[in-house]
């Protein structure tokens, strides 16, 4: 089916002090029915009114989005989070206390009153309530609970600034508020309150250690660290291919630095000679070593500090799109900290593509 094209408007607005007529009328596109990409701490979200079905189907329209996939409501307020979860777990408060306005998504059970559209026809909801000033703006304008998937094209890198949301959503959505970069660069942890125990769904901005220093102990769902998927993952979205720069990704993963940095010098030796442009995602401290061989270098954090690498991941997954490489061969940063999201993603991006060294 042809879209049916109609242009989309940017705003800019100021990250810190939102400006008030922005931020109104992009309230008023969302109560009408309209679709408004927003910055939050994470990524920039594509907003619609969470009560109305019609408007959330059309976030599915716009990203291509599996119908199964189901989407994060963000509110504003924790009395809005009781007003619309009635009995929440004796978790929330003191997870609400240390995480929230944050990067922490709580799936949770009741929310009846949201449409199936939301939930992908689960008996829970994914909810969260974001810090960044815009977001927090937007929600309370609208007067809704806004529910926002990630303001990409489905299976895309996430978009961090409003030019990626424009590169993958120009002319299917009403509204960007360009809020400028937003900051964490990954998404918000998921953490499934639905059964006995804590469970993450998906690292993110909340790390394990700062969950288990609130919780206990928490577990990681078997997706999240490379183990196999299961047929029928908790976390709908974790069976899509995710994040996939349009070039072919391969992750070096190990604990030697020296000895990645080996084996992709050895692998990018092989394809440059067979005629492929070779594009490698490098480390802060490791980058000169790929220095002068013809290939594209992306600097990319320190391994050291991996939110750093979080931080630019996704913009330079599209820049590689954007300077026409064949094949990316990514260095893998340890998976602890925010190391843990960004390995969960490179992974994914990758499609399992996981060479260990
Ligand atoms: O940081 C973020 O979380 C961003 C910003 C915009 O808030 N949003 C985001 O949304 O990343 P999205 O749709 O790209 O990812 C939502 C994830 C998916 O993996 C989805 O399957 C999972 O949350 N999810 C949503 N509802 C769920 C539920 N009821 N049970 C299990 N997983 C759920
Ligand atoms: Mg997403």
């Amino acid at each position: 089916m042809a879209w049916d094209r109609h242009s989309t408007r940017l705003l800019a607005v100021d990250r810190y002090h939102p400006d008030r007529a922005a931020v109104c009328e992009a309230g008023a596109v969302l109560r009408g029915g309209g679709l408004v990409a927003f910055p939050t701490e994470t990524v920039y979200g594509l907003g619609a009114n969470a009560l109305d079905a019609g408007a959330v189907e059309r976030i599915f329209e716009a990203k291509g989005r599996p119908a199964d996939n189901p989407l994060i409501v963000h509110l504003n307020t924790y009395e809005a989070l009781e007003r619309y979860f009635p009995g929440l777990p004796v978790a929330v408060p003191e997870l609400a206390r240390r995480f929230w306005p944050g990067p922490l998504t709580l799936v949770l059970e009741g929310g009846a009153r949201f449409p199936p559209a939301v939930t992908g026809g689960l008996a829970t909801v994914a909810v969260r309530i974001p810090s960044h000033p815009v977001a927090l703006a937007l929600i309370t304008a609208a007067g809704v609970p806004v529910a926002a998937p990630s303001a990409n094209l489905s299976g895309r890198p996430s978009p961090t600034t409003a030019a990626h949301v424009l590169d993958d959503l120009d002319g299917r959505i009403d509204l960007v508020l360009d809020g400028g970069p937003s900051g964490l660069g990954v998404e918000s942890t998921v953490l499934d309150l639905s059964g006995d125990r804590p469970v993450i769904l998906r690292p993110g901005g909340i790390t394990l250690s700062e969950l288990e220093a609130a919780l206990g102990s928490v577990q990681l769902d078997s997706g999240v660290d490379g183990g196999p998927c299961p047929e029928k993952p908790r976390s709908p979205g974790m069976k899509y291919t995710h994040y996939a720069p349009r070039a072919p990704l391969i992750v070096f993963d190990g604990s030697d630095a020296d000895r990645v940095s080996r084996c992709i010098l050895l692998e990018a030796e092989l394809l440059a000679a067979a005629g492929f442009q070779v594009g490698v995602m490098a480390c802060d401290e490791t980058a000169s070593l790929y220095d002068g061989l013809g290939y594209t270098v992306i600097k990319a954090g320190r391994r050291a500090d991996p939110a750093t690498v979080a931080a630019v991941l996704y913009e330079t997954l599209r820049r590689f799109d954007r300077l026409n490489v064949d094949t990316i061969l990514a260095e893998g940063v340890p998976a602890v900290g925010m190391g843990l999201a960004v390995m969960n993603r490179l992974r994914r991006a990758a499609g399992g593509n996981v060479v260990p060294v």
